[in-house]
């Protein structure tokens, strides 16, 4: 049987200059570099200037896929840009970055699912070029947490970071087995009922403001590792990997004691798993693509490797997908 598949054809990744140390943190906040580190497993994030935003990060990230896949401007016809924080209400930030590439073919529009965003994006583009919709599409994660944090908040402020992951997909011919390269499988979800425990305070139609980052992290610690191993076993069950036939394994990076919980409980060697959260902290929808470029460029993940992707966040919203490289 011939199938269309979505093959990963280029990664790319942004990162803003500025550094911040939990130490420089604890000069804020009361905190302390152990308590971060033990408890997240994060050492540093990346903060955005006031002149970067959102479209910016994404931008450059978007270039460099580009670059990487080979493709120009006149080759993309779909953007697919996951973010909570886009540089205006409206226009979309996708459609901001799609003039600032010079793409002016196709579709371009944001996807809100906070930190799942990158996984319902994936998805999205991947169902979209399945069906014919479009031929090439652009998919990013970026985001600038920073805009939206609570800076007196030591429960939050430490958490997160700013930055930018793309990656570019190209419909191709496959035999619709595992053996074939690009997306295997994919599966979201999403439960309204958990909306409160992870959410910003404001908003265009509810108090005209942007507001600030609220969650109650350990009621979203006691949701992820059970969702994640969920949805990961609905993706082994759909395609027959296991733990062990997977090669790499990107998760979202909210904090490593989620990230090995989940490992463990999946039956995932450690070695196999891909980890930034110590240089990136939480990225919400960019922290996928960041952590897969990351293992691109280093050489982990190469062509024909099975590799699995999940996230878990606001709403709450989760999902996994499996793409073989
Ligand atoms: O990306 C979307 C998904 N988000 C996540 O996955 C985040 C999930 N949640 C977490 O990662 C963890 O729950 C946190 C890292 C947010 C917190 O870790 P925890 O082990 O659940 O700590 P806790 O909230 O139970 O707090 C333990 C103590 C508290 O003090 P008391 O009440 O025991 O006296 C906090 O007030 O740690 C205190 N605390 C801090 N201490 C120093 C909270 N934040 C800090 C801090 N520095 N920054």
């Amino acid at each position: 049987m011939t199938v269309t598949r979505s093959v990963v054809i280029g990664t790319g990744s942004h990162l803003p200059a500025r550094v911040v140390t939990n130490d420089e943190l604890a000069t804020r906040v009361e905190t302390s570099d152990e308590w971060i580190v033990q408890r997240t497993g994060i050492k540093q994030r990346y903060i955005a200037a006031p002149e970067e935003t959102t479209a910016s990060l994404a931008t450059e990230a978007a270039r460099k896929a580009m670059a990487a896949a080979g493709v120009t401007a006149d080759d993309i016809d779909l953007v697919v840009l996951a973010t909570a924080t886009p540089d205006n209400t409206f226009p979309a930030t996708a459609v901001e970055v799609q003039a600032r590439l010079g793409i002016t073919r196709g579709a371009a529009f944001d996807m809100q699912a906070v930190c799942s965003g990158f996984i319902f994006a994936m998805t999205t583009a991947d169902s979209m070029i399945r069906t014919g919709l479009a031929r090439r599409a652009l998919v990013i994660g970026a985001e600038t947490f920073s805009r939206i944090l609570d800076w007196s908040d030591r429960t939050t402020c430490v958490l997160f970071g700013d930055g930018a992951g793309a990656v570019v997909m190209e419909g191709r011919t496959g035999e619709g087995t595992n053996a074939d390269r690009g997306v295997l499988t994919s599966h979201l979800r999403s439960d309204g009922r958990h909306k409160e425990k992870l959410y910003v305070d404001g908003g265009a139609s509810s108090t005209g403001t942007v507001g600030h980052l609220r969650m109650e992290g350990r009621e979203v610690f006691k949701f992820a590792v059970g969702a994640v191993t969920d949805v990961i076993e609905d993706a082994f069950l759909a395609t027959g990997f296991d733990g062990d036939s997977i090669d790499w394994f990107v998760p979202h990076q909210a904090n490593r004691r989620i990230i090995e919980g989940s490992a463990k409980k999946l039956g995932i060697d450690l070695a196999k798993v891909v980890i930034t959260v110590d240089r990136h902290g939480n990225t919400s929808a960019a922290s996928i693509p960041l952590a897969i470029d990351a293992a691109v460029a280093d050489g982990r993940i190469r062509e024909g490797d099975v590799v699995l992707l999940e996230a878990m966040g606001g709403g709450f919203t989760w999902g996994s997908v499996i793409v073989r490289w």
